[in-house]
């Protein structure tokens, strides 16, 4: 059914740092989409500029005066056609002109709003009858690095995927007790603890690198038993934040220690050996395309994914899949801007066998597109966190949506991590 845009609405909200980010409505005859944009914080160097100069409030009045009148009249189910179009109005390579987070929040509620229009939800819309597998929920625990500071872990975020449930509300349910029990496991050790959150609703505590690995393997260890399945553990160690290009080294100012890229190397296969880890995301910095191909030759069963090395840039992932550099990549749409440019990266990943991991930003809100998108496009695992309200509104709507399958959901196929 044609679905021809009537009107978009740009307004000003706030994410879950209580930063200003926009909000758009685009509305047809017979349907609505809203979308709001997400921020990170420790943003990769090759994504797009999230707004123009003048912020938000510039965004709306570019959206009002230059882009409304170009997109209103175009049918909301021509998605190629509405990116192209405001790539066409930006006119810079890195939509430093209308705003990145701009581009995604027109560019996703109008797929919203085309879904809605043809009575659809908008996993059914994007990804057809063949999709009907659930991701994997892959969610912070504790946090360090740019993400908590003070006395905080070095490595950016301790992670739980718990990749042996049977279905999606197990596997989410069996993060948030594994969230839970870490809690209790910090309170004990430290009478001082705050039961401080970081914006993801991970743990910030005043413990090292080592200790919050024996923490959280403790509380993965004594969940699984309990549960009888894998609950496996994963890190994003955000290696550009630890890089020194002046000296070369990773300096973890916690433990007082600096790494070059082979004690790097070393570092991190010792830490996969050690606590099985299923999944390590950046463990070199942005431009070391190199050594996340040596890792990826050397690790085993466990998914080596690149998020600010790829910047879900399909150029960045090329460059990847010739030199084998990882085998999953981060889908973050707003370090593109556009659907269809975050779908040529995702097929790109797909036809190379890169497992593409739908994730959302540190600054985010309860706007829960990306846990529709995840199963749109086959993203076999998310990262949307375990508890916080922005996180909580991703898993629970992939729980409406594995109810709304019934029969027909399947866990998605995370073969390589059977072996964990
Ligand atoms: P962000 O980072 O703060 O840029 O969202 C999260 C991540 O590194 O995965
Ligand atoms: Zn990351």
């Amino acid at each position: 059914m044609a679905a021809v845009i009537e009107d978009i609405i740009a307004r000003k909200v706030f994410n879950n740092r209580g930063e200003e980010t926009i909000e758009v409505d685009v509305i047809t005859a017979q349907g609505f989409g809203r979308v709001a944009a997400p921020a990170g914080k420790s943003r990769g160097k090759a994504e797009v500029v999230y707004y123009p100069t003048g912020g938000v409030d510039q965004a709306i009045k570019k959206v009002d005066d230059l882009i409304a009148p170009e997109i209103v009249g175009l049918n909301a189910d021509c998605q190629e056609e509405i990116d192209k179009t405001l790539h066409e109005i930006d006119g810079s390579k890195d939509f430093r002109s209308i705003g990145g987070n701009t581009a995604y929040a027109i560019s996703l509620a109008c797929a919203e709003a085309a879904a809605n229009s043809n009575g659809l939800l908008l996993f059914q819309y994007l990804g057809g009858h063949i999709a009907h597998e659930l991701p994997y929920p892959l969610g912070n625990t504790i946090s360090g690095g740019q993400h908590a500071g003070g006395r905080s872990p070095d490595i950016q975020e301790f992670l739980v995927i718990s990749h042996g449930a049977d279905t999606f509300l197990e596997a989410a349910s069996a993060n948030v007790q594994v969230h839970k029990r870490i809690g209790e496991i910090l309170s004990k050790k430290d009478k001082l603890f705050s039961g401080g959150r970081s914006d993801e609703g991970a743990w910030v505590a005043n413990i090292g690198n080592a200790e919050a690995f024996e923490v959280l393997a403790k509380a993965c260890e004594e969940k699984s038993g309990e549960l009888g399945f894998k609950c496996g553990i994963g890190i994003d160690l955000a290696s550009s934040s630890l890089w020194s290009a002046k000296e070369k080294k990773y300096d973890y100012t916690r433990e007082n220690q600096k790494r070059d890229s082979g004690e790097q190397l070393e570092y991190v296969l010792e830490l996969a050996k050690k606590y099985h880890l299923a999944y390590v995301e950046d463990p070199f910095h942005e431009e070391d395309f190199g050594s996340f191909a040596e890792l990826s030759k050397k690790i085993k069963n466990c998914l080596v994914c690149g998020d600010d090395l790829f910047t879900t840039n399909s150029e960045r992932l090329n460059r990847g899949v010739k030199m084998h550099s990882g085998n999953a990549i981060i889908i973050k749409v707003n370090q593109v801007g556009t659907l269809s440019d975050a779908w040529e990266t995702i097929e790109l990943a797909l036809r190379n066998g890169y497992a593409p991991v739908m994730s959302h930003r540190s600054g985010d809100t309860c706007d829960w597109h990306i846990a529709q998108l995840a199963v749109a496009f086959k993203c076999p695992v998310i990262k949307a966190g375990v508890v916080e309200g922005a996180r909580t509104a991703k898993m629970n709507e992939l729980i409406r949506i594995e109810e709304f399958l019934g029969d027909r959901a399947k866990m998605a196929d995370l073969e390589m991590l059977k072996e964990v």
